[in-house]
């Protein structure tokens, strides 16, 4: 993936390094983004591959991001960004549970997948774009560094640089 796909900046290269984890996970979560946007050109069988693949990694990777972030960043975030940031969490859940349903159908739709790829992309978008920059720049360093310890953590509990492939990792960045 190119730079100009994961955002504008380089997500993790100037990413304060207690949100670097959490800029990590956005990884997977823009190539399954990607892949859905892709689908809405292919046929039936593909799609239900590329539905199978993105529930294997929602289940696997993105839920527990969510979790996490829900966990550490809610009491750095300005009021706006929390509420944002929540209610699109609860909205992606109910798509990837919508996803689960589809997934058994002989063509779960393009238009659907696009527009899930695109929620998707657009939510770590935006919270690469927005609200990590306001939360780097607000948030005392004291605070920072308490996040940085939740995080590290949280970047000891993934799998990459344990041995699993390298592409849900994105060993470019490590
Ligand atoms: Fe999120
Ligand atoms: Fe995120």
């Amino acid at each position: 993936m190119d730079q100009k796909t994961a955002g504008q900046r380089h997500p993790t290269l100037k990413r304060h390094e207690s949100l670097q984890p959490l800029s990590r996970d956005h990884y997977v979560g823009l190539v399954q983004a990607q892949h859905l946007i892709k689908s809405a050109d292919a046929d039936g069988a593909q799609r239900r591959r590329v539905l199978a693949e993105f529930l294997d990694a929602w289940a696997r990777d993105i839920c527990v991001h969510f979790e996490d972030e829900e966990r550490v960043l809610p009491e750095l975030m300005e009021a706006a960004d929390r509420e944002r940031m929540l209610k699109e969490h609860v909205r992606l859940r109910e798509l990837a549970d919508e996803a689960a349903r589809r997934r058994r159908q002989v063509d779960p739709g393009g238009d659907w997948m696009r527009g899930l790829g695109e929620m998707l992309r657009d939510h770590i978008r935006w919270e690469e774009r927005v609200a990590f920059e306001h939360i780097e720049d607000s948030a005392d360093p004291l605070r920072l560094e308490m996040l940085s310890e939740q995080t590290a953590m949280i970047e000891r509990s993934r799998p990459r640089g344990r041995g699993r492939g390298r592409s849900a990792a994105g060993g470019r960045r490590s």
